[in-house]
């Protein structure tokens, strides 16, 4: 069985990404809220398999629905940390750190500028909690914007590129409802490099982060 999991550490400072996002925010963010996800994860899976162990499948299922939401909350919360980066490293600027990207965002959209006032669009349309991702189709290999609802991820097929958090507790204590502003600033900050790695590299690549060990 896999896990337990856990919280993987950032690979910046919890000030780096200020001014886009504050030193509180990103304690917060990943301390507390990452954290629950990877305890209420461990405790699933821990009860789904103990449960199935013992013969009772209908304690096992129910235990499914709390599984997917924190492991997805897991799997996101662990990709987002790694494609965000402060704004002084040359991970940040997309010309130099994700050329292959960048001509495949210019072939879609027309320019990383189009690219991203639809991305922006479609994180402004989520209603309530969730996630916009940029991905790689399974099926074509074309990128493609997504949006998911509260903790689902990018699992089934696509290659998750680049993704923004759109919990209020991403961004309120900063912006409070601006989210526009939180989104426009965001840009600063996202590490390119990674968009790059995973858009080149094989999928599961994209979730080698995931791995059980802490010091990744
Ligand atoms: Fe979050």
């Amino acid at each position: 069985m896999a896990g337990p999991y856990t919280l993987p550490k950032l690979p910046y400072a919890y000030d780096a990404l200020e001014p886009s996002i504050s030193k509180e925010i990103m304690e917060l963010h990943h301390s507390k809220h990452h954290q629950a996800y990877v305890t209420n994860l461990n405790k699933a899976l821990e009860a789904s398999a103990a449960a199935q162990a013992e013969g009772r499948l209908h304690d096992s299922a129910a235990q499914l629905s709390a599984i997917r939401f924190n492991g997805g909350g897991h799997i996101n919360h662990s990709l987002f940390w790694e494609n965000l980066t402060p704004a002084s490293s040359p991970d940040a600027r997309p010309e130099a750190a994700a050329p292959q990207l960048l001509a495949a965002i210019g072939a879609t959209w027309g320019s990383l500028e189009k690219f991203q006032a639809a991305f922006g669009a479609a994180l402004l349309g989520i209603q309530g909690s969730g996630w916009g991702w940029l991905v790689r189709e399974a099926a074509t290999g074309q990128l493609r914007i997504v949006t998911l609802a509260d903790q689902e991820a990018v699992v089934v097929g696509d290659t998750p590129i680049l993704g923004v958090d759109m919990w209020e507790h991403a961004y309120y204590l900063l912006y409070k409802n601006d989210k526009a502003t939180y989104i426009k600033n965001i840009w600063q900050v996202i590490n390119w490099k990674a968009g790059e790695t995973r858009f080149r590299g094989p999928r599961e690549d994209a979730f080698k982060v995931l791995k059980t060990q802490a010091d990744i």
